[in-house]
């Protein structure tokens, strides 16, 4: 069923700067959506890697196509220029939602002021701009995650609602140790209807496959919706 369709995976954190030195960050390793691409190489046409700076080894995917990344405006522009029809788009990036609004053009001495203050402007959602009914495209399915510590349903529910998704990826993150860079972790994934499906506790090398099934499986219903 995948094997027309293009993969377009987007992972790890993003960075925005302060100073030259300095930036605001998470602890996303990109290992979930390196594993995802890397299952999904023997099932799609072609897969794209759009990857933000996480742990080095999840960056680079031999037999994928890789596009490196810096800030959520990078990840938002190689998004937006790489999706297109017959394509699944999985974001399971955890890109940062602020980035500083007038970033310093030198490094900031602490001897300057006793009291810093950052002023913080909105990044672009990526999924939200990618809406296909607004962009016109054909058969594009859009896969979001919800790393939440609590409420995790509900949030994923919201989630999915406001960025039109096809299905969402809730996960719970610091508690059991599972969640961001970890080995071992548990999806409830969530299709429009607000039908659930518990993946795992399972490694992350054994998630990405399991998780590409479930989608594959609904894939004739999504595309029929989509075009209907
Ligand atoms: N996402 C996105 N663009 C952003 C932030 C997040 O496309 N600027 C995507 C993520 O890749 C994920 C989904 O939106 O697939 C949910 O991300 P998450 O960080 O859980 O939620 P946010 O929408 O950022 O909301 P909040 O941080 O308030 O929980």
């Amino acid at each position: 069923m995948f094997q027309t369709m293009r993969l377009v995976v987007v992972s790890g954190p993003t960075r925005e700067w302060i100073d030259p030195v300095r930036y605001i960050s998470n602890a996303s390793s990109g290992r979930t959506g390196w594993e995802l691409a890397r299952a999904g190489l023997s099932r799609f046409a072609s897969v794209l890697l759009i990857s933000g700076p996480g742990e080095e080894q999840f960056r680079a995917l031999h037999g994928a196509e890789t596009r490196r990344v810096e800030t959520t405006a990078d990840m938002a522009e190689a998004t937006a220029a790489a999706i297109g029809d017959d394509c699944l788009l999985i974001m399971a990036a955890a890109p940062a939602d602020f980035r500083p609004s007038n970033p310093a053009s030198s490094k900031i001495k602490k001897t300057q002021t006793d009291m810093l203050r950052l002023d913080l402007a909105p990044t672009t959602d990526i999924l939200r701009s990618l809406i296909p009914r607004a962009s016109g495209l054909q058969n594009l399915i859009r896969v979001g995650f919800a790393a939440e510590t609590d409420n995790l349903l509900e949030y994923a529910a919201a989630k999915m609602k406001a960025k039109d998704l096809d299905f969402i990826c809730a996960n719970e993150v610091f508690r059991d140790q599972q969640g961001f860079g970890d080995r071992v972790n548990t999806i409830f994934l969530i299709d429009r209807a607000g039908n659930s499906k518990t993946i795992g506790p399972l490694k992350k090398s054994e998630l990405a496959p399991a998780l590409l099934d479930q989608i594959e499986s609904a894939m004739p219903q999504l595309l029929q919706r989509n075009n209907s």
